[in-house]
C-alpha cells in the first residue's frame, strides 16, 4: 500500500492541477517539436538547425588580443546536449556562469502577463556565430548583446540570438520578454512552468518547465548562480532561493542570492501571502552554523513549527550517512495549491500545505520531508548529466527515506525492502533505462530503491556509505553520470560491478532475491 505513495502523489499533483483548471494546454506539447530532424554537421548526438535569422558571415579582419574570438571558422549553434529524453534541451556550446532574473509579478499573480528581464553571463564557443537557449511560448522585446542590441529569432522552442562577429569568449546577453502564467504539462506528464493560482504562484521546473518562463541552457548539466529581483504588490511577499539579500515592499523588489551552482531545475520562485520565517540554525558536521529560512502561509507559523523542527534531527541523521550537509543553506516552503507533490527547490524544499494542514507528522509527511531533504544531497549537490540518470536522484532519495522511516519504526527496512522487489519483479521498466513517460515513475521512486538497498548489501554498509559520502564530496556543485557513479561504486568495492549493475540497474526484470 504504502509503496505506491510516491508515485500516486505526483500522479494525483496532476490531475489536481489539471483539475483545478479544467483544461490541458494543447497548443504547446513541450518537448515534441521539429527542430531534431535537421541534423547537418554536428559529430555529437546534438543535433544542428540552420540558423534562421541574418547572420554575419563577413570574415572578421581585426582580432582583439586575450579571448576575443571571431576569427575561427564560424558554425552553427548546436542544439541540445545530447539528452536522448529531450532532445532539445540546452546547447552544447553553452555554458551559463550566471543568471539575473528580474521578475515584476503584478498581475501574474493570477493570471495576467509577467514581465520579466534576464541577464545571462555566459561562454560560448568561439566557433558559433548564434547563441541558442531555449525558450518557450516566451515574447521577446529585445535582446543586447554586451550592451548592444542584437537580432533574434525564435523557432522550435529556441531563442536564436546573433552574436558579433567579433567577441569575448565570455558574452552578456539580456533579454526583455513578457510571458503568461499557464497549466502545462511536461511529455513526462507532470505539471511545469509559472502555476498560476488565486492570488498566488509558484514554479515547478522539473523536468523542462523552465524554458517556458525563463530563457536559459535549461539542462542540468548547466550549473549557474543565480540572482533574483522580484517586484510584487505590496501585500505580497516573493521568495526565491538562496540568501534574502533585500526584503521587497513599497514598489522595491524582493532580492534574493543563490551563488552555490545550482541546475535550472532546481529554481525555487514563491509569489503570494506568505511569511518568511527564520528558524533556529542548524550545527551539522561541518560545524559552520546552517541557516534554515522558510516559507510558510501568512500568520499560520505554528501550525508548520512542527515540520520545521524535524530539519535538525533529519540533516544530522543524513549526515551520519551521506556526509556533511553539502549546501549552504536549506529551510521549506508551504505552499498553496500543491496538494500531493513536493520538490527538492535547491536549499529550500517545497511542499504543499495542505498536506500538512492538521500538523500531524504521520507517514506521508515524514516521508515527504525526508525525501526532499536527501535530494539537497542526491539531485542538487550532484545532479544528474542527463535525464536518463534520474535513478540519481529519485532512487537515492527513496532510499534515504526509507532509513529515515525506518529510523522513527514507520517502515521496517526488511519488510518494505523485500516488498518493494516483489512490485519491482512484477514491472518491466529497467530503472537505468528509463523513458520519457515513465520517467518519474516506480522504477525510479522506490522500485529504483531495491537497486540501491541490492548495492548496499552487495558492497557491504562500510564501503556503500563511504562510497556515497565520497560521490557527494568528490561531484558537489557539479553534474555526474550513471557511469561514474558505476566507477565510484567499482573502485569502493574493490572489484568490477559489471554484473550487479546489469542485472539490477539494467536489468527489466529483476533477480529473486537481493545479493547476500
Ligand atoms: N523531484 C520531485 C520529487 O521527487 C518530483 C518533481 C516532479 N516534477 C514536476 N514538475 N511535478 O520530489
Ligand atoms: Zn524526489
Amino acid at each position: 500500500m504504502a509503496s505506491t505513495l510516491t508515485v500516486g502523489l505526483i500522479l494525483a499533483a496532476c490531475s489536481a492541477s489539471d483539475g483545478a483548471v479544467g483544461v490541458v494546454e494543447s497548443e504547446l506539447v513541450l518537448g515534441s517539436t521539429t527542430t531534431t530532424t535537421t541534423t547537418t554537421t554536428t559529430t555529437s548526438a546534438a543535433t544542428t538547425i540552420p540558423p534562421t535569422s541574418v547572420v554575419e558571415t563577413t570574415v572578421p579582419t581585426e582580432t582583439v588580443p586575450g579571448e576575443t574570438v571571431g576569427d575561427e571558422a564560424r558554425s552553427e549553434p548546436s542544439v541540445g546536449v545530447g539528452d536522448e529524453l529531450f532532445p532539445e534541451l540546452g546547447s552544447l556550446d553553452v555554458d551559463v556562469l550566471s543568471y539575473d532574473v528580474a521578475l515584476t509579478v503584478m498581475d501574474g499573480v493570477d493570471d495576467g502577463t509577467i514581465q520579466a528581464t534576464v541577464g545571462i553571463e555566459a561562454t560560448v564557443d568561439p566557433s558559433v556565430s548564434v547563441l541558442a537557449l531555449d525558450a518557450v511560448d516566451l515574447d521577446i522585446a529585445a535582446v543586447t548583446i554586451d550592451g548592444v542590441e542584437a537580432d533574434f529569432t525564435t523557432a522550435d522552442n529556441e531563442l536564436l540570438v546573433d552574436l558579433p562577429v567579433a567577441r569575448d569568449l565570455t558574452v552578456s546577453a539580456s533579454i526583455d520578454y513578457r510571458f503568461t502564467p499557464q497549466n502545462r504539462r511536461s511529455d513526462v506528464g507532470l505539471p511545469v512552468g509559472w502555476l498560476p493560482s488565486d492570488g498566488r504562484s509558484y514554479v515547478l521546473n522539473e523536468p523542462d518547465g523552465g524554458r517556458t518562463w525563463l530563457p536559459s541552457n535549461d539542462h542540468p548539466s548547466d550549473k549557474a548562480s543565480w540572482t533574483f529581483q522580484l517586484t510584487v504588490p505590496d501585500d505580497r511577499i516573493a521568495a526565491a532561493n538562496g540568501e534574502l539579500v533585500q526584503e521587497g515592499g513599497a514598489g522595491e523588489a524582493w532580492i534574493w542570492r543563490q551563488d552555490e551552482p545550482m541546475s535550472t531545475y532546481l529554481v525555487q520562485v514563491i509569489v503570494g501571502d506568505y511569511d518568511i520565517i527564520e528558524s533556529e540554525p542548524v550545527v551539522g558536521a561541518a560545524g559552520t552554523p546552517i541557516p534554515i529560512t522558510n516559507v510558510v502561509p501568512a500568520g499560520r507559523g505554528d501550525d508548520f513549527a512542527d515540520a520545521i523542527a524535524t530539519i535538525e534531527e533529519q540533516i544530522l541523521f543524513f549526515e551520519e550517512r551521506f556526509g556533511p550537509y553539502p549546501l549552504d543553506r536549506y529551510g521549506l516552503a508551504f505552499v498553496d495549491d500543491l496538494s500531493g507533490l513536493a520538490m527538492e527547490t535547491q536549499g529550500r524544499s517545497m511542499l504543499g500545505a495542505d498536506d500538512f494542514e492538521d500538523r500531524r507528522l504521520g507517514y506521508f509527511q515524514q516521508l515527504l520531508l525526508a525525501h526532499e531533504l536527501a535530494h539537497q544531497w542526491f539531485g542538487n549537490a550532484v545532479s544528474p548529466d542527463v535525464w536518463s540518470d534520474l535513478w540519481l536522484n529519485e532512487s537515492f532519495a527513496s532510499y534515504a527515506q526509507w532509513l529515515w522511516l525506518d529510523s522513527i519504526d514507520l517502515q521496517p527496512l526488511d519488510s518494505y525492502s523485500q516488498q518493494m522487489l516483489l512490485q519491482r519483479q512484477r514491472s518491466a521498466d529497467a530503472t537505468g533505462d528509463p523513458g520519457l513517460t515513465n520517467l518519474f515513475g516506480f522504477e525510479r521512486y522506490d522500485g529504483g530503491a531495491v537497486v540501491v538497498h541490492a548495492l548496499r548489501l552487495t558492497m557491504g554498509d562500510d564501503a556503500f556509505f563511504e562510497m556515497l559520502s565520497t560521490w557527494v564530496a568528490d561531484n558537489d556543485g557539479t553534474a555526474r553520470g550513471t557511469d561514474d557513479f558505476i566507477a565510484l561504486a567499482e573502485e569502493a568495492h574493490g572489484s568490477d560491478l559489471t554484473e550487479f549493475f546489469d542485472d539490477w540497474l539494467y536489468a527489466e526484470g529483476l533477480p529473486d532475491a537481493y545479493p547476500t
